[in-house]
């Protein structure tokens, strides 16, 4: 007989633009395994009941996206270091009944990044955003030993990032404005610079942040964003003769860490990345 079917879910208000149901339906069929993901819209105001729900249905595992990752982790029983550090939740794990809360954004986007640049000890890095994906990336690349400057167009958000790394895990953060002249003299020293804002983002496709002039040729330029997946930043990268790092790799990473806490299983990360990039060619026309 067949192990029963696990219903995995992704809870978000929107969710109609997620690539998430392909990349992880792709890799059950890879592995054999009897489950289905599926994408649901939940309105804040039912944010409470779809969690009752999930323990009601033995739902088996979640993962959680925009407006609901800092709300959820209120709900849940236990939260992972990774999830409490920074202060979100992404994936949620039920685990006989007890529903904990995890974020593999952090730690995705890191390999992602190390996948194509190798370790980040030791390396400055310039760190655009400090909303939720900015501060999941924050605490990860800090662990990992990278030198870390914050630039954020709400100042005082850049500067509570700097302070809570410096509280939880005893490093230094630089804080700065998103001002061109300091953005650019930080750049000059940068090994890595990588956008966590949503700036360049689908409809806004022509929108950077940091131009060409702003870089050099030893500077490695990763844009989370992935829709467009090559985003403006990244072309200004090219222009400026750097190396780039596209969002996809952060996507399909923080889905494969959730595969490996949802089954204890190695997640098939080409099988996930094929899907993810055919889904979000498909999305896009
Ligand atoms: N590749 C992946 O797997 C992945 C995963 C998660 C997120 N993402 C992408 O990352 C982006 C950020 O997501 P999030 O969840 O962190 O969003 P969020 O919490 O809403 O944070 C948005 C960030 O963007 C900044 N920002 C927005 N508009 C700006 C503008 N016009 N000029 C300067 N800064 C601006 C905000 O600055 P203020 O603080 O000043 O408002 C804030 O730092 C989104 O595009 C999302 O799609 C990608």
């Amino acid at each position: 007989m067949s192990p029963a079917l696990k219903i995995f879910l992704l809870i978000g208000d929107p969710v109609e633009q997620t690539v998430s149901p392909a990349m992880h339906n792709a890799a059950f069929e890879k592995l054999g395994l009897n489950c289905v993901y599926a994408a649901v819209n939940v309105p804040p105001r039912f944010l409470a009941d779809t969690i009752a729900g999930v323990r009601a249905m033995r739902i088996s595992g979640l993962n959680v996206t925009i407006p609901h990752k800092i709300a959820v982790a209120d709900l849940l029983d236990e939260l992972d270091e990774s999830a409490s550090l920074a202060g979100a939740v992404n994936t949620i794990k039920n685990q006989r009944g007890k529903l904990i809360g995890f974020n593999t954004d952090g730690d995705g986007a890191l390999q992602a990044l190390e996948d194509k640049i190798g370790s980040v000890k030791g390396k400055e890095v310039v760190l655009l955003g400090a909303g939720g994906a900015a501060r999941a990336i924050a605490f990860s690349l800090a662990k990992a030993g990278a030198r870390l400057t914050i630039s954020n167009r709400t100042v005082p958000r850049a500067k509570a990032l700097a302070l809570m790394i410096e509280q939880k895990l005893g490093m230094h953060a630089r804080p700065i404005s998103l001002n061109r002249d300091q953005l650019k003299k930080a750049l000059k020293n940068a090994d890595v610079l990588i956008n966590a804002t949503s700036v360049g983002m689908h409809p806004a496709v022509n929108q950077t942040l940091v131009t060409s002039d702003m870089m050099h040729r030893g500077l490695v330029v990763n844009d989370i964003v992935y829709k467009p997946i090559e985003t403006r930043l990244l072309r200004e990268a090219r222009r400026a003769g750097a190396k780039t790092v596209n969002g996809l790799g952060m996507l399909v990473h923080q889905g494969a860490l959730a595969f490996e806490i949802w089954t204890g299983k190695r997640a098939p990360i080409k099988v996930m990345e094929a899907a993810a990039r055919k889904e979000l060619r498909r999305k896009s026309r």
